[in-house]
């Protein structure tokens, strides 16, 4: 049986103490199940207190985001560093909303995910294509620049250590998701562009998620297609009764 991921993408959404009341409903609602790894990404004002809550329940910590630079003047940003003191193993990095709102290039989830691999955290690398280039017939190469230029610069042996997630711009926050096969053709193609730059064997190896609108009646659709080893959940992540039905049916 494959390992399956279940990461939640709070977004800009939940106060500590509104992430505090979702981690004690959440540890009632989640029955753990050894081969799924569960990850909850707070806003970073509330890291400490989902860490503090989630101890010793098997739940996983992740960042929403991070710097490129170990330390300095970078005014508002944050290292790997400090998000290691609350126990943060995996950072989601290139995410449509930083690239599209806050106008991140490709290079920049280079640099981070470089910065989030020497502090032993696992990038989640987001790629996707937007509805203008998927009607031009462009998302393989939209989504391969993106994994190439993300990619640059680090050895097989950290590849091991990445995740990869596929978000569709169309179809995030939109509850329009992708079909099932629509996803799969692109995790293939995902696969196959690792293979080219990495081995085949390292290929097979990277976890590639699927994001949009991921939802608990959709979930298990995903998760069944070959290429596809879990999920970044937004909106469906917010309530905990929903997000635990969610990773119950993957
Ligand atoms: P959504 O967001 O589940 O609300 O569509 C997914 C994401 O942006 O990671």
């Amino acid at each position: 049986m494959k390992r399956l991921y279940l990461i939640a993408n709070w977004k800009m959404n939940k106060t500590a103490a509104d992430a505090s009341a979702f981690c004690k409903e959440f540890s009632h609602e989640w029955a753990q199940e050894k081969e799924k790894t569960v990850v909850i990404c707070p806003s970073f004002t509330a890291l400490a207190k989902v860490c503090e809550e989630i101890e010793e329940s098997g739940i996983k910590i992740g960042a929403q985001d991070l710097f490129y630079e170990d330390q300095g003047p970078f005014t508002g940003e944050i290292s790997a560093a400090m998000l290691r003191e609350f126990n943060v193993s995996y950072v989601i990095v290139g995410h449509s909303e930083r690239r599209r709102i806050l106008m991140e290039p490709d290079e920049l989830a280079n640099k981070k995910a470089k910065a989030a691999l020497r502090s032993k955290i696992i990038p989640v690398i987001c790629v996707g294509e937007s509805l203008e280039e998927r009607n031009a017939g462009k998302m393989k190469s939209v989504v391969e620049r993106q994994l190439k230029t993300a990619l640059e610069g680090i050895s097989e042996a950290d590849a091991r250590n990445i995740l990869v997630a596929y978000e569709p711009v169309w179809a995030i926050g939109t509850g329009n998701n992708a079909a099932p096969a629509q996803a799969e053709e692109m995790h293939a193609f995902i696969r196959a562009v690792l293979e080219k730059i990495f081995s085949k064997d390292l290929s097979k190896k990277v976890p590639i998620l699927y994001g949009g609108s991921v939802k608990p009646d959709n979930i298990e659709m995903m998760t069944k297609q070959q290429n596809i080893d879990g999920a970044l959940v937004g909106g469906a992540s917010l309530d905990p009764k929903n997000f635990a039905q969610l990773v119950k049916n993957a």
